[in-house]
């Protein structure tokens, strides 16, 4: 067992988290084989909405366990789920400011997602610093962005201004990631090979890489 937290967090709403949460933990199932636990932490519940969905449509839910919990309640429900499970998400939701630590205590890697958008930008800070006065890995992802964006060279230098380190993989603003997630899927599911498929996955190897 990798027996490894992710939190995904980001004061803004909005940004991917709960889209990153799904497509990062299909991907961990389908291509390494893993042990993966989701937990809701958000009470929208669209996470729960997704899984229900899935569960109703009978989709194969092998290798996946799905929780809730409170933000406080995540912490002790991902120590316990870290124990038969190679990786844990929570998945949080925004306006968390004060209530965030414990989603954050408990992880190993922190992923916050944002859009090359200075809007974006000027919600990252405080759940950086949290992140931070806590000593976690964190890493920026940036979401729903073209790779030729003329933004994306900021967003780059926005990310160092932090002093933050980013994942290589820019996820593109893709409809398959919206549709997909309608029917209680994700884009992994959903096709064989692909933008989205291929970034999924790449994404996957490279969290994979920091978490050992
Ligand atoms: N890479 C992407 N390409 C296209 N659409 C995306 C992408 N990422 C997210 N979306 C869409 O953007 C919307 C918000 O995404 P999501 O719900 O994952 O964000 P969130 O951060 O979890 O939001 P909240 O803060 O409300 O929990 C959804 O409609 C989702 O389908
Ligand atoms: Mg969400």
């Amino acid at each position: 067992m990798l027996s490894k937290v992710i939190t995904i967090s980001q004061q803004k709403g909005g940004t991917g988290k709960t889209t990153l949460a799904v497509h990062l933990a299909m991907a961990f199932i389908k291509y390494h084989n893993l042990k993966v636990a989701i937990i809701d932490t958000d009470p929208q519940g669209s996470l729960g909405k997704w899984f229900m969905i899935r569960t109703e449509k009978k989709v194969s839910n092998e290798n996946l366990t799905f929780k809730t919990a409170s933000l406080w309640g995540a912490q002790y429900e991902s120590k316990t789920l870290k124990n038969d499970h190679d990786i844990v998400i929570i998945d949080t939701p925004p306006k968390i400011e004060s209530d965030a630590r414990p989603s954050i205590e408990a992880a190993d890697l922190v992923l916050i997602p944002m859009a090359a958008s200075h809007v974006d930008f000027w919600a990252t800070g405080a759940i950086v610093e949290i992140a931070k006065k806590a000593n976690k890995k964190i890493l920026a992802q940036i979401n729903r962005s073209s790779k030729r964006s003329k933004l994306i060279d900021k967003t780059k230098d926005f990310i160092k201004s932090l002093d933050l380190e980013s994942t290589q993989t820019i996820i593109g603003n893709r409809q398959i990631y919206t549709s997909s997630m309608g029917e209680g899927k994700t884009a992994v599911e959903k096709q064989r090979k692909g933008n989205a498929v291929d970034e999924i996955k790449k994404l996957s190897d490279q969290i994979l890489n920091q978490l050992n």
